[in-house]
């Protein structure tokens, strides 16, 4: 008979059985499942809802029972719908009567709430910890290419160099958002519902503040229904998650660009590429477009989620069921991406001379040129509109700015002298932005050894 078989005279339908199980899935919470049980049969042994006798027995074997699933000792049973009740139904095989007495004052509802918090919670600290160590080995790269001037682009068009160093640098700080913003969504996870009950809480005199502080938790819900039937701190770990796929996957993109014949920039190591079945000569950086690809499907995880919250009036509807396989697969699929990224990046060889070459195109320094002419005293929209027509010249005659004559200059404006092509060199253009957030080798190595600090400190 089901635990709750008292009032049904017929029995379910086997498919409906199959439908409406979540062993399938939620038997990988049977650890967060488990300890909770243990501090609920704790607390209800302190109160003396339970004998201390029965508190003592039930969370022994529970810890038991634990230990067995480690060992792959027990097998799951889908009529027994889902983890709560396959380890309540295997607790009162074990010990009977004694058994059956863990489930007063609480409910699957809060249960369940209570479970997947605390999946929540470890899942988010594993995350951190694998953006800490990609955001190392970012710092790291950067600290090798303070000196690596690149193309800075703007339409994907060649605009002003800038360094490796400064382009690898704003993923960092993206980084730092996506790991904080974990924080945050951990602070509004480390709630605790349980005494929630059902939905009005309970009669008996828990002490829900017990519970928590042997779960860790640092508060508790303050409004039953609330802790019974909200899931946003579910929604916001998806949304924290979508933001880092949305990140990683830009970086991604960016790789795939410059792993292309056409730039060649870098080359991903042969662990982190595949070949073509007809192709003999191909390379290609799949790692990287999965990743790209695998952003859809988390994004695809947040909108599930959202959508299956909508609509539900308070306070638990079985919809809520529905949560856990977007946690778990946004989850998996973070805990499967971040490595990967980290090792190809780690791994990538940088051609530095491609990327000043490339940087070398375009006339990225004519915003320089310009300014070296506003510094002579020429307003800025006359210096901008020669500088153009110096751009325009060096396109009718296949050449870059550093290339031009003086006199080629002179028939401009007059203005100019040889100043000016120290004042447009790659290395200028870069190193005199000593402002604070750009790209001078200066100021990037001061951020640097902040980040070195910052990374350190992270937890
Ligand atoms: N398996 C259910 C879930 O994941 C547990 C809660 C079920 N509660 C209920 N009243 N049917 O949401």
């Amino acid at each position: 008979m089901k635990l709750w078989g008292g009032r049904f005279t017929g029995s379910t339908d086997s498919f409906t059985d199959h439908f409406h199980s979540s062993i399938s899935f939620d038997s990988r919470m049977y650890k967060e499942d488990i300890l909770g049980s243990v501090a609920h049969a704790a607390m209800l042994g302190k109160q003396g809802i339970i004998s201390k006798a029965d508190s003592e027995l039930i969370q022994k074997t529970l810890k038991e029972i634990l230990a067995d699933i480690e060992a792959g000792k027990v097998t799951f049973d889908e009529k027994a719908e889902d983890i709560h009740m396959n380890v309540e139904t295997i607790l009162i095989e074990r010990i009977g009567d004694t058994g059956k007495r863990l489930h007063t004052g609480r409910s699957r509802n809060d249960q369940v709430a209570l479970d997947i918090r605390m999946y929540i919670k470890e899942q988010i600290t594993d995350i951190k910890h694998l953006i800490k160590e990609l955001m190392a080995v970012l710092n790291n790269i950067a600290e090798k290419n303070i000196s690596t001037i690149i193309p800075g682009y703007t339409h994907l068009q060649n605009a002003q160099p800038v360094t490796l160093a400064h382009h690898i640098l704003a993923y960092v700080e993206m980084f730092k958002r996506d790991h904080d913003r974990l924080n945050d969504t951990y602070k509004r996870t480390n709630v605790m519902p349980l005494g929630s009950g059902a939905l009005a809480s309970t009669t008996y005199p828990l002490d829900r503040r017990f519970v928590a502080e042997q779960l860790g938790f640092d508060s508790i819900t303050l409004d039953s229904m609330d802790g019974v039937s909200d899931r946003d701190f579910a929604i916001e770990l998806l949304s924290a998650l979508s933001i880092i796929m949305m990140h990683l996957s830009r970086f991604c993109e960016e790789i795939i660009i410059w792993n292309s014949q056409q730039y060649r920039f870098v080359e991903m190591d042969d662990a982190y590429s595949t070949g073509s079945s007809i192709m003999p000569q191909k390379k290609n950086p799949d790692m990287a477009e999965l990743i790209r690809g695998k952003t859809g499907r988390v994004y695809g995880d947040l909108m599930a989620m959202l959508t299956v919250m909508k609509g539900i009036p308070l306070a638990y509807n079985k919809d809520m069921q529905e949560d856990k396989e977007s946690v778990f697969d946004a989850v998996d699929t973070l805990k499967m991406c971040l490595p990967v990224f980290t090792r190809m990046v780690d791994t990538m060889k940088i051609n530095k001379d491609n990327m000043y070459n490339a940087a070398r195109m375009g006339f990225m320094n004519a915003t320089d040129a310009a300014d070296w002419l506003v510094k002579q005293g020429v307003p800025f929209r006359d210096a901008h509109a020669m500088v153009g027509r110096l751009v325009l010249y060096c396109i009718d005659n296949n050449k870059n700015l550093d290339e031009l004559t003086l006199d080629e200059y002179k028939n401009v404006s007059d203005v100019f002298t040889d100043e000016i092509y120290d004042a447009i060199r790659l290395e200028t253009c870069v190193n005199t932005r000593t402002v604070e957030g750009g790209p001078s080798e200066e100021y990037i190595k001061k951020l640097v050894e902040q980040n070195k600090k910052i990374i350190s400190k992270m937890k």
